[in-house]
């Protein structure tokens, strides 16, 4: 077998992997219907946003001339709507839309997680992005997810508490990107959060279920266990819930800017909650905090359909991995075998197989290892590679290519897991601006710890737990004081004749790949509108079996079937975000699995 089968065949033998893909995957809630989900309090935007959510539901996009948002929550929307309306632009817009989010969807994201944004600036025409994720403690050692006996710790036993809490990176982000391209007054993006915390907010349906099923691991510390079960009892959908302490932490943070969240007494909760953990106290110390630092890194673009196609590089893989399987199709016509045709999913599955091979393989944070980045996506080498899907069945066998001899050459795999969670944020402003931004406290509910009224992450277990492979070859997503895990996440813009024409990105853990490429697919090759194009089947490959949603035609099942493909069948909680650029104005989708919706003006 070789390295990379013998990756693969650990990954899917492993009992306790497995065991918690499925329970998360469980954790997934029907999209609610427009009218389940509270959208009052905002006045004017209250009407919007029930038509967006009416339009959702009707698989109708929603259209303005000029600006845009989409999120996860209509509350986080209509903060984002408010903003935009009053002259913001799409970086003052996501401050208000984030700050939301984390109360009404606290379990996704939150000052307690990391995020990665990319940004087109309409005045100067230049794209770039910016790399808000979690780094791990100086103090942690590079077994920090082992036993004794050096074996990986189970996935959940490593999730719940202090261990695997990074560094947060989001306060900094949200100032950083407000210093860079804001107009609005820092602290009234505030406003709309600290009063729905104040107040209270309606849980959702996909809040109260998600509580519901996660039951006694959030009740493992005092500060969670108080918060979702209020009087003892988990918070219901529909109910009214507040959070003073996250109203505090924002009027601290609206007052004093990011620094009010990295140093005193907020950064104080959160290393005490970290450190003080039962059973499982972290490393994570003041000196952390106080060092967090953004990193601005230029926009990784691969060509597609003569578009170009831009988002996060290193510490992430997606805009790497979405980008070798573009490009890889880039050599077949998508668009003459079409949407329902076994041969298009024969395509972008064995693309993607091949993609993930070179993802566990070279990807991770390449400020601390060397990676082969530009040679990654290559057309020459995505060509070479995309050689191998020409026949006609399921390739039999894949491994990592050879991308550039380098040092990555020498790297073992990784089979590190990543499940669904995580939420994201489309934004076009009126000048022109464009945001794409997907962030996290990366498991659903993070490290289940709380501090100052908010979620921490628990993104170091993106890390490999094991830093060697068994063949004794170094994993480059192994951890390392100060490093940034890999991630999947892909905030996407894409451009034509260097002007944006699809702002897109998604939750989803490591399946976030695969849905943006779908969602670029669908619109791109096969005329999809943005509403149409997030809500097609997902069918994905992450280098196994073909992921697939429940009520496929039997005719295409049983050609993937034909042709080779192991299908497993299961709900995909995708949360694609999508806006369109035309020059007759702005086309939101958002994705039916999820609460989101779109509002223009
Ligand atoms: N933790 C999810 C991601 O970074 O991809």
């Amino acid at each position: 077998m070789t390295r990379t089968g013998l990756a693969l065949a650990l990954l899917l033998g492993s009992a306790s992997m497995a065991g918690a893909q499925q329970a998360t995957d469980a954790v997934a809630p029907e999209a609610a219907s427009a009218a389940e989900i509270a959208t009052d309090g905002f006045g004017d935007l209250d009407q919007p946003a029930r038509d967006g959510l009416t339009a959702k539901a009707e698989g109708r996009p929603v259209t303005s001339e000029n600006w845009m948002v989409t999120a996860a929550h209509p509350l986080a929307v209509q903060a984002g709507a408010r903003v935009l309306e009053a002259g913001g632009t799409a970086a003052d817009a996501m401050v208000a839309v984030q700050t939301v989010l984390g109360l009404v969807e606290p379990q996704s994201s939150g000052l307690g997680g990391g995020s990665f944004l990319i940004w087109y600036d309409a005045k100067s025409g230049k794209t770039t992005t910016l790399d808000a994720r979690e780094t791990a403690p100086m103090d942690i050692k590079p077994t920090l997810f082992q036993d004794d006996q050096g074996q990986p710790l189970e996935f959940m036993q490593a999730v719940v508490g202090g261990r695997s809490v990074g560094t947060p990176g989001t306060p900094r982000l949200l100032e950083m990107a407000h210093r860079k391209w804001g107009k609005s007054n820092w602290a009234t993006l505030f406003d709309d959060a600290i009063k729905l915390a104040d107040d209270g907010f309606t849980v959702s349906p996909r809040l109260a279920g998600l509580v519901a099923e996660e039951g006694d691991a959030l009740k493992r510390y005092p500060a969670t266990e108080n918060y979702f079960f209020p009087e003892g009892q988990a918070v219901t959908e529909g109910s009214t819930l507040k959070n003073p302490a996250y109203a505090d932490t924002l009027r601290a943070i609206a007052a004093g800017g990011a620094d009010a969240f990295y140093k005193g007494p907020i950064a104080e909760q959160v290393t005490a909650a970290v450190r003080g953990a039962t059973d499982n106290p972290g490393y994570l110390s003041a000196s952390d905090l106080a060092a967090y630092q953004v990193i601005e890194r230029p926009a990784v673009c691969v060509e597609y359909r003569e578009h170009d196609v831009c988002g996060m590089g290193p510490p992430s893989s997606g805009a790497l991995t979405v980008g070798q399987i573009l490009g890889m199709l880039n050599n077949y016509d998508l668009s003459e075998t079409g949407p329902d045709s076994p041969e298009s999913w024969r395509l972008i599955g064995d693309a993607s197989r091949l993609a993930f091979a070179d993802r566990g393989r070279f990807m991770a944070d390449s400020d601390f290892v060397p990676m082969p980045t530009e040679g990654l996506i290559d057309p020459a080498y995505l060509a070479e590679r995309a050689k191998l899907l020409a026949g006609d069945d399921s390739l039999p066998e894949v491994t990592a290519g050879n991308p550039g001899w380098t040092h990555a050459s020498l790297w073992g795999d990784d089979v590190a897991i990543e499940l669904p969670s995580t939420t994201h944020i489309s934004i076009v402003d009126a000048e022109g601006n464009a945001l794409s931004m997907t962030t996290t406290i990366e498991n659903g509910f993070g490290s289940r710890l709380m501090a100052g009224g908010f979620l921490l992450n628990n993104e170091l277990t993106d890390f490999s737990f094991a830093t060697h492979d068994d063949a004794g070859y170094p994993i480059a997503n192994a951890i390392a004081p100060g490093k940034r895990p890999r991630s999947s996440m892909a905030p996407t813009i894409v451009l034509k004749d260097d002007a944006p024409v699809m702002v897109i990105g998604s939750p989803g853990g490591s399946r976030i790949i695969g849905y943006v490429a779908k969602a670029i697919i669908a619109h791109l090759d096969w005329g999809m509108d943005i509403q149409s194009a997030v809500a097609s089947p997902n069918i994905l490959n992450r280098f196994g079996k073909m992921d697939v949603e429940p009520g496929l035609p039997a005719a295409l099942t049983e050609g993937l079937t034909a042709m080779g493909f192991e299908l497993n069948e299961g709900e995909q909680t995708s949360g694609l975000q999508g806006v369109v650029i035309t020059p007759e104005g702005l086309i939101g989708g958002v994705d039916p699995r999820r609460e989101g919706v779109a509002i223009g003006g």
